[in-house]
């Protein structure tokens, strides 16, 4: 029988690729977002679309009526900003989370997956980061995220809702935005260089990360939606393979867009992880999850889309609760437009 899912942030990069991928497999989709990241074009047609704020219960509760299974995607992914933002961050990562759980159970939702962040992990004694792990969050973006995953898990456990935690990491793809100072470093350095502008790198650049393809994503997050497999299970999903230095990242790009670097180096943004790489063991194993797209791929096919849909000027669009000695100047002057 086919299920009808909610998807919060369907707006947002991932809640519309998430979006596509259900009405394509017969699914009735609904969706809820406010803009605050996302924009109305991502939003697919064929989506029951309701425009409100997750932190207004009474507003969004009667679109969860005959809901069987939630995606949770919505969210202010901003972790070097909440460090500056925290009452934003929080409101819009754990109060919508307790809404959306809230409005969950009230209507006898079957099954709930959260789309957490591997902020969860902080700094651990080793990598890759697995799932059994302590969460170490470091930042007001981490301790969210991880207030919202044992609030899921105590509400699911005490009232019978299923539910997974999924673990994305560095998603790169089309439809992500890319005129944001705050997020998204890879589509940032992108938007720049292609206006002619070098790079912007906190600390000295060799942080390192491993960047994930939507596409090779999508599936495995479907399968953890339908899978009873990973019910009640925390699961990392995107690549450990091509673990790279933010330098390395900076001049793969320059590489294929053809473009002479000299970075612009900035102080390291505080509480950032310094290495943050998450094992896909798991997800190998339980949701056949599979890299198949290579970075420089992945990166070529980006810049492709952001040169389709032009270069813009960056959106300093949301605040900054107060400024200190270590709020980046980047945030606090017009930098990335200069
Ligand atoms: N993209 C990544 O690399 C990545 C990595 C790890 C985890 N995640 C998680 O995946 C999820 C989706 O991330 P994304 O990259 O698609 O982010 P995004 O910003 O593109 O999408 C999030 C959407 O949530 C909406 N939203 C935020 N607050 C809201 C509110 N109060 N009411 C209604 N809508 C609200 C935004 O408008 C936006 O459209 C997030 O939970 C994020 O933490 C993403």
């Amino acid at each position: 029988m086919l299920s009808v899912v909610l998807i919060t942030g369907v707006a947002g990069f991932m809640g519309s690729h998430l979006a596509d991928e259900f009405l394509a497999k017969g699914y009735k989709v609904k969706g809820i977002d406010n803009f605050l990241g996302g924009y109305p074009s991502n939003v697919p047609a064929g989506v029951d679309f309701l425009e409100a704020d997750l932190d207004d219960l009474s507003k969004i509760e009667s679109k969860f009526e005959g809901v069987d299974l939630v995606v949770h995607a919505a969210c202010t992914a901003y972790e070097g900003l909440s460090v500056f933002s925290p009452s934003l961050i929080s409101r819009n990562t754990f109060q919508i989370s307790a809404n959306v759980i809230s409005a969950s159970i009230k209507h006898k939702v079957d099954k709930f997956v959260m789309l957490s962040s591997m902020a969860r992990y902080g700094t651990q004694i080793s990598l890759p980061f697995v799932e059994t792990m302590q969460p170490l969050p470091q930042d007001p973006y981490g301790i969210a995220k991880v207030a919202s995953e044992m609030l899921l898990k105590n509400m699911s456990e005490t009232h019978g809702m299923k539910y997974t935690i999924v673990v994305p990491h560095n998603i790169i793809g089309s439809r992500q935005k890319y005129d944001d100072p705050f997020r998204n470093v890879a589509s940032i350095m992108i938007n720049r260089m292609l206006q002619g502008k070098q790079p912007v790198i906190y600390g000295d650049g060799n942080q390192k990360r491993c960047f994930s393809f939507m596409k090779d994503v999508t599936n495995p997050i479907l399968t953890a939606c339908e899978s009873d497999l990973v019910n009640g299970l925390t699961i990392n999903i995107g690549p450990d393979e091509e673990f790279i230095t933010i330098n390395e990242l900076a001049s793969r790009i320059a590489n294929i867009i053809g473009f002479e670097l000299n970075p612009i180096y900035l102080p390291g943004r505080p509480q950032e992880v310094l290495n943050a790489n998450c094992s896909a063991d798991l997800a190998r194993k339980l949701l056949s999850y599979q890299t198949t797209t290579s970075l420089n791929d992945g990166l070529t096919e980006l810049i492709e889309w952001i040169k389709i849909s032009k270069p813009r000027r960056f959106n300093y669009h949301l605040p900054i609760e107060f400024v200190t000695d270590k709020t980046p100047v980047s945030w606090t002057t017009d930098l990335f437009n200069e």
